[in-house]
């Protein structure tokens, strides 16, 4: 008989996976995939084979002769790129390379929380990040997001309050710039706000920008770290710029928290040969991809609210987002998005309940949908069967002859 390994497993750990994976879904609105048709394939196969025959032999060495914080001519595009785009001025001592930034977020976690700590994070949130801080046994304190980012005012009469229990969040969790689920950019007046307020209270503040460069139309305030280098800590991804599959993010820090990091940071070494490809291709393509890949990202979120619009028509609200690759989607409160969501996998049709993704008391009746993934006429079919099952649980949208109320 095979032995049950969930019989020597330790106690407390995350759920295991129900059964390996058997296929994406026909109709896939979840997670953060990229869109395909963007992917500049050829280049890329031209970066690695270039960038192979002329350093190919450092592969012999741990850490391809650039040390552990990662392939150097990686960290000074980020240098050049980071001040375009974020308005950051680094170095590259002050950059880690991450797998993805994912290991970014653990690392940082490791350094900064203790079980029963308090962190400040916005609302409604990455559930990465929400499942990571429950299983970490930590204190989450929530602060509403709106158009224009975390509600700061909000914030100072929290920072106030906890200081008058005595205590001291470990840090303030905030994705400012094209926040994931809604799609809001922080306002630079905010920003500033929540910088005089940690810098007060002394506490971290944890940026996280892995969608910021997904902007139509490329405005957007400087980012927190441009604001304050020594106390915030910048997470940053190629997965949503070029292609998730890569696994390469990054840290952008004061050396007095990326000397911590590398201590924790025991694998010996995120992937080289992702870094390497990466640093060749984006030295050359990265502006002229992000403008294409914009557009083709614009077309497929105007396809995808088109197509709510038609199929819910005044059932469904939303925001229009000024950039990303997720539409935040708000139904009659008679809906329950988990129980959407179980039944539409079933036809497949795949969504992220707003459960996972806000600690918002009304969370049930949001979902996420990520349109950078399907192509156009996947996006259109799988919102007409979402709002055709939709309405067969729910009675949602109400149907008056063949359109939507
Ligand atoms: C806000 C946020 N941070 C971090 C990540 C992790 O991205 P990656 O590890 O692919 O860089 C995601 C992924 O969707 C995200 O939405």
């Amino acid at each position: 008989m095979a032995f049950d390994f969930s019989t020597a497993v330790k106690k407390n750990l995350p759920a295991p996976s129900a059964a390996p994976w058997s296929g994406f879904p026909t109709y896939n609105f979840v997670g953060g995939h990229n869109d395909p048709g963007s992917l500049p394939v050829d280049k890329l196969t031209r970066a690695c084979s270039d960038v192979l025959s002329r350093e190919g032999k450092t592969l012999a060495t741990y850490s391809l002769e650039s040390g552990p914080q990662g392939y150097l001519p990686l960290r000074e595009f980020l240098v050049g790129k980071l001040k375009k785009y974020s308005g950051i001025d680094c170095t590259t001592d002050q950059i880690l390379l991450n797998s993805g930034s994912l290991q970014a977020i653990d690392l940082i976690n490791e350094a900064l929380l203790a079980p029963k700590d308090t962190v400040i994070i916005e609302k409604s949130n990455y559930g990465g990040v929400i499942s990571r801080l429950n299983r970490l046994n930590v204190n989450t304190v929530a602060i509403d997001v709106d158009q224009h980012g975390m509600r700061t005012d909000q914030l100072a009469t929290t920072l106030d309050q906890l200081a008058d229990r005595g205590i001291k969040p470990a840090y303030i969790y905030s994705i400012p710039t094209v926040h994931n689920p809604t799609g809001s950019i922080m306002s630079l007046e905010r920003r500033e706000h929540l910088i005089r307020l940690a810098v007060e209270y002394s506490i971290p503040v944890f940026e996280d920008e892995c969608y910021a460069d997904l902007i139509w139309d490329g405005k957007r305030p400087p980012a927190l770290y441009a604001l304050n280098n020594s106390q915030v800590v910048h997470v940053g991804s190629f997965s949503k710029t070029i292609a998730p599959a890569l696994r390469v993010g990054y840290t952008v820090a004061d050396w007095s928290l990326i000397g911590q990091l590398l201590s924790l940071k025991t694998d010996a070494g995120s992937g080289a040969l992702e870094q390497m490809l990466l640093a060749e291709y984006c030295r050359e393509h990265f502006d002229e991809h992000l403008a294409s890949l914009n557009v083709n990202l614009k077309t497929k979120l105007d396809t995808l609210c088109d197509a709510i619009d038609r199929e819910f028509g005044t059932s469904a609200e939303y925001t229009l987002p000024p950039g990303g690759i997720f539409l935040w989607v708000k139904l009659p409160e008679t809906v329950d998005t988990a129980r959407l969501a179980t039944v539409a996998e079933k036809q497949s049709v795949a969504i992220n309940p707003g459960c996972e993704w806000s600690l918002e008391e009304n969370a049930n009746q949001y979902l996420r949908l990520c349109f950078a993934n399907p192509d156009v006429d996947t996006i259109e079919a799988g919102v007409a069967k979402l709002a055709e099952i939709c309405h067969r649980e729910f009675g949602v949208p109400v149907y008056a002859g063949n359109t939507p109320q």
